[in-house]
């Protein structure tokens, strides 16, 4: 299947779950609450007076935190024209500025360049057909000097579905990206969850960790940093041995 058409189910499916996706409420964001963890905090570094780019940005709750960081320009990108809108109401609420806008992280506006950090976070990557050629597009869209931070679910936990205390099944595929990803129900978004109406059909991909390392070094990019760790409740049902497993991962990668 072409990538064009791959986007265009995604989007589809997106669309279909979109009404019930809303993130943080207002409040939230007006009592102070940051939609970046800490780790991710510290791997982003001093945003203020920079540029931001996010990719699949959803509801842009990660643009609203970086906004009220101090970052100068905050431009977020998502194929889901209903995700934006509430990302868009939330922010006029806050009086944040924002440029939630729709498009397609697989073909990038050539105008979004310059920025000092990409960000794509929490099931982001996975809508990616082509590594390579994403790689290469997010070099180019970053400053000499600027970063990449991926915060994403882990690829193994992606692969990974519980099937009782200690017990683990692999129901996907580490190696070939090209087995579709998410077979495992509860790895869906949580709106999907025990919903009994069809949806439109969607295609996701596993990437490895050597894969996504690979295709950063590939488009010239340097590895700053690459920590795993677990989050147990990702594996819920395992018991103790998910605290012995990574769930998630956070990498930083720089233009020289
Ligand atoms: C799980 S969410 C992203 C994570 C976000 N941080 C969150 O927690 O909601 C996945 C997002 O990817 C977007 N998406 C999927 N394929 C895309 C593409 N080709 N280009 C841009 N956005 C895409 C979807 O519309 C959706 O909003």
């Amino acid at each position: 299947m072409e990538t064009a058409e791959i986007t265009s189910r995604n989007r589809a499916y997106w669309e279909a779950i979109a009404a019930g996706r809303t993130g943080e409420p207002v409040e939230f964001f007006r009592a102070g609450g940051c939609a970046l963890e800490d780790r991710e905090l510290a791997a982003i570094g001093d945003v203020t007076g920079q540029r931001t780019l996010h990719l699949a940005c959803s509801v842009g709750d990660e643009d609203l935190s970086l906004a009220r960081l101090g970052a100068a320009e905050v431009v977020g990108v998502d194929i889901s024209p209903t995700h934006l809108a509430t990302g868009r109401a939330k922010a006029a609420e806050l009086g944040l500025r924002v440029d939630l806008r729709e498009g397609d992280l697989t073909a990038l506006d050539p105008a979004l360049t310059g920025f000092d950090l990409v960000l794509i976070s929490g099931g982001g990557l996975c809508w990616v057909p082509e590594l390579e050629p994403w790689a290469a597009t997010v070099a180019e869209r970053l400053v000499p000097g600027g970063r990449l931070v991926i915060s994403e679910h882990h690829p193994l936990w992606e692969v990974l579905t519980v099937r009782g205390t200690g017990q683990l099944a692999v129901t996907s595929d580490y190696l070939d990206p090209h087995r579709p990803g998410y077979h495992d129900p509860r790895k869906a978004p949580r709106v999907t969850w025990g919903r009994t109406e069809p949806l439109p059909d969607h295609t996701s991909f596993v990437w490895s960790l050597g894969r996504v390392v690979t295709a950063l070094l590939g488009a010239g990019l340097v590895i700053r940093s690459l920590e795993e760790y677990a989050q147990p409740e990702l594996y819920d049902g395992l018991g103790p041995a998910a605290d012995a497993l990574p769930a998630c991962y956070l990498l930083v990668a720089g233009r020289p």
